[in-house]
């Protein structure tokens, strides 16, 4: 792009994640990592190729390698399973392609083709570039012309069978196509591949169903995708917003008008899957309505999936009769837009207006909707978002706000007990991991009741949480340069640590992943890594290696300013240092939590242990500041 600057070592250009004016994505080739500043987002090419394309990790791999003509090794395909199943997969893409090829010909080369589905298209106002766009095509009249056609190519009959394309009547052996006279609209996954079809009838046959769709087959789950997305997903992510409609004409008739960031679920109720299918481009959803359809009910309770995810979502209400096809066609891309953004309105306060409408009055059947609405603000888990959705609801649904903050209370509480019962196993298992009891009796502290302090504690641990992940950057990074001064004893420094919990789950993982590969005598550098292929690991990687951890300004007050070093020259250093302020900070959390307990404390004995507890950490403390000369235990004392 013209903007695109070269500042030393580093390529500096527009993100490709958000609109911007002022470049802040920067790439270093020397070290292949990309680092974009507005978005936040950073890593190494696979993790771009996996947040440009929407890709998993391994789709991630594949889609490089078909892209420079890379043959890849799978190894997992020993298993003959799995291999039995990517094979079914690849040879369906195949045929799915061939037969979508196979009706764009028709649409655009034979006569009947031409006379019958272009023609259509045309009358319904697509253009040659929106046909090309969607790949759209036609399926020909006869019983079995792709049949015949298929079997000509040499397709496998059974590939044949699993991908959809006929409908296959075991009993009769009798099978014919499952499209025919049909203008079809190809059905693509995230990465552009052709996994399923609809088929719009061209006649008023009134015995004919208007749209047929390809059954489930082992590349399409109905639930699991959304019509357009391969098309839309630039433009979503730019946008910031993803439009959700109805239907194929609807994906269609928007795009015409200019508005390309729009998918369609196809009439079904939404999915978790798709939402997250969704997320992966934004956090905001558009729902477009007709006003008068019945259905609005029915997926209205798909919505509350959506704000579970933590997205925001918004509605916009047609007016009757009117779906985004008719209305496009009535309105010209200008209008068209405006309209979208005039009556756009939170989902919450569409809702609550739709369902008391709904109840007539009745003041009991009011009562459900309040209920039904604060269930679905319960699931937001944003403070400020939900106080400003009761306030709209308290006006919308004409009762006292206030009344509405108790009752979402009592909700959330609910639901709190009810999750809490269902983690309650695993919340045990990390709280063993966080708090050993290195001399075999420490209490585990209940953190709801402590009376003070408790802020004190918590920034401690956001500190050691800063100290772990400074800790593995470093060893990172230094491996990740080549730098061989220091990789003998790594080892050591991890060691010297092991008495020191770590707090975060992702950074015991790390560190488990380090050890080993230091005591296998391996450099954990980007190709150990990548030998690896766990995509979590990789993606910690390289989030660690291109992020500087920002300090809370709390940091800058105390006295041994951290992480000034703009290099890790001196890794050997830097992490003697990090080592000694992980046990100082560790040590400071003991004696805090020593020194709360003191005070609650009422039991004499009780208090002896614990000051006893106290004295240990203190005297432990006291030991290594010596050598620092530092006194920075002030504050952590008990008056
Ligand atoms: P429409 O009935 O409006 O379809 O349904 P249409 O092709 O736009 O027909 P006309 O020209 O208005 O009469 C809108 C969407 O609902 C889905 C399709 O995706 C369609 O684009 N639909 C409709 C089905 O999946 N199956 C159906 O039987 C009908
Ligand atoms: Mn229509």
């Amino acid at each position: 792009r013209s903007s695109d600057l070269k500042s030393g070592s580093q390529y500096r250009a527009l993100s490709p994640f958000v609109n911007e004016k002022t470049p802040s994505f920067y790439v270093v080739p020397s070290k292949g990592i990309f680092k974009d500043f507005s978005s936040g987002k950073g890593g190494d090419s696979l993790t771009f190729v996996m947040e440009m394309e929407g890709l998993q990790y391994l789709d991630a791999i594949r889609y490089l390698a078909k892209k420079y003509n890379i043959t890849i090794e799978e190894t997992q395909t020993q298993n003959p399973e799995w291999k039995q199943e990517s094979t079914t997969k690849e040879s369906l893409f195949i045929l799915l392609n061939f037969a979508k090829e196979h009706f764009n010909n028709n649409l655009s080369q034979t006569d009947e083709g031409k006379s019958v589905g272009l023609s259509y298209f045309y009358e319904r106002g697509f253009t040659d570039e929106i046909i090309k766009k969607f790949d759209l095509g036609y399926a020909m009249s006869g019983w079995d012309t792709l049949d015949k056609l298929m079997l000509k190519n040499q397709f496998e009959p059974s590939i044949i069978e699993k991908s959809g394309l006929l409908v296959i009547n075991e009993g009769e052996n009798k099978k014919y196509d499952r499209f025919r006279n049909r203008v079809m609209f190809p059905i693509h996954n995230i990465s552009g591949k052709t996994i399923a079809f609809g088929a719009r009838i061209l006649t008023n046959d009134k015995n004919q169903p208007k749209y047929i769709n390809s059954p489930e087959t082992e590349v399409y789950h109905k639930s699991q995708i959304v019509y357009g997305i391969f098309q839309a997903k630039n433009a979503i992510r730019n946008q910031d917003l993803c439009y959700m409609v109805e239907g194929y004409t609807d994906v269609i008739s928007m795009n015409k008008a200019g508005i390309e960031n729009v998918v369609a679920t196809s009439g079904t109720a939404i999915t978790s899957e798709q939402i997250r299918l969704i997320k992966r481009f934004t956090n905001n959803i558009t729902l477009l309505y007709d006003a008068d359809k019945a259905g609005i009910g029915a997926s209205i309770r798909g919505i509350d999936l959506i704000l579970e995810e933590g997205m925001d979502v918004r509605v916009v209400l047609f007016p009757e009769n009117e779906d985004p096809d008719s209305f496009a066609k009535k309105n010209d891309a200008i209008s068209f837009k405006k309209y979208l953004t005039t009556y756009v309105q939170d989902f919450i306060s569409f809702k609550a207006k739709t369902k008391l409408a709904e109840s007539n009055n009745d003041p009991f059947k009011k009562v459900d909707v309040i209920h039904d609405v604060l269930g679905s603000i319960s699931k937001i888990s944003d403070v400020m978002k939900r106080n400003v959705l009761l306030q709209v609801s308290a006006q919308v649904l004409d009762v006292k706000e206030e009344w509405l903050h108790n009752e979402l209370k009592l909700v959330i509480i609910k639901n709190a007990k009810k999750a809490a019962s269902e983690q309650q196993a695993s919340l045990a298992q990390i709280e063993t991991q966080l708090l050993p009891d290195e001399n075999g009796y420490l209490p585990e502290l209940p953190y709801e009741d402590l009376p003070e302090n408790t802020s004190e504690i918590e920034d401690n641990i956001f500190i050691i949480k800063l100290l772990e992940a400074e800790f593995i950057r470093i060893i990172i990074a230094t491996c990740f340069d080549g730098n061989k001064k220091y990789y003998a004893s790594f080892l050591d420094d991890i060691v010297d640590i092991e008495d020191i919990p770590f707090r975060e789950p992702r950074h015991i993982q790390m560190l488990d992943t380090l050890k080993k590969s230091f005591a296998e005598n391996t450099i954990p550098n980007k190709s150990y890594f990548d030998s690896l292929s766990d995509a979590t690991i990789i993606q910690y990687v390289a989030e660690t290696i291109t992020t500087r951890y920002t300090l809370s300004p709390h940091w800058k007050e105390r006295q041994w300013g951290m992480f000034e070093k703009e290099n890790d020259d001196n890794a050997k250093q830097a992490l003697y240092e990090v080592r000694l302020k992980l046990r100082v900070e560790y040590l400071k959390q003991k004696i805090a939590e020593q020194a709360i307990l003191l005070k609650k404390s009422i039991n004499p004995d009780e208090e002896k242990e614990i000051l006893e507890k106290f004295m240990f950490f203190h005297s432990h403390l006291r030991e290594i500041l010596k050598d620092k000369g530092e006194t920075i235990l002030n504050g952590y004392l008990p008056n």
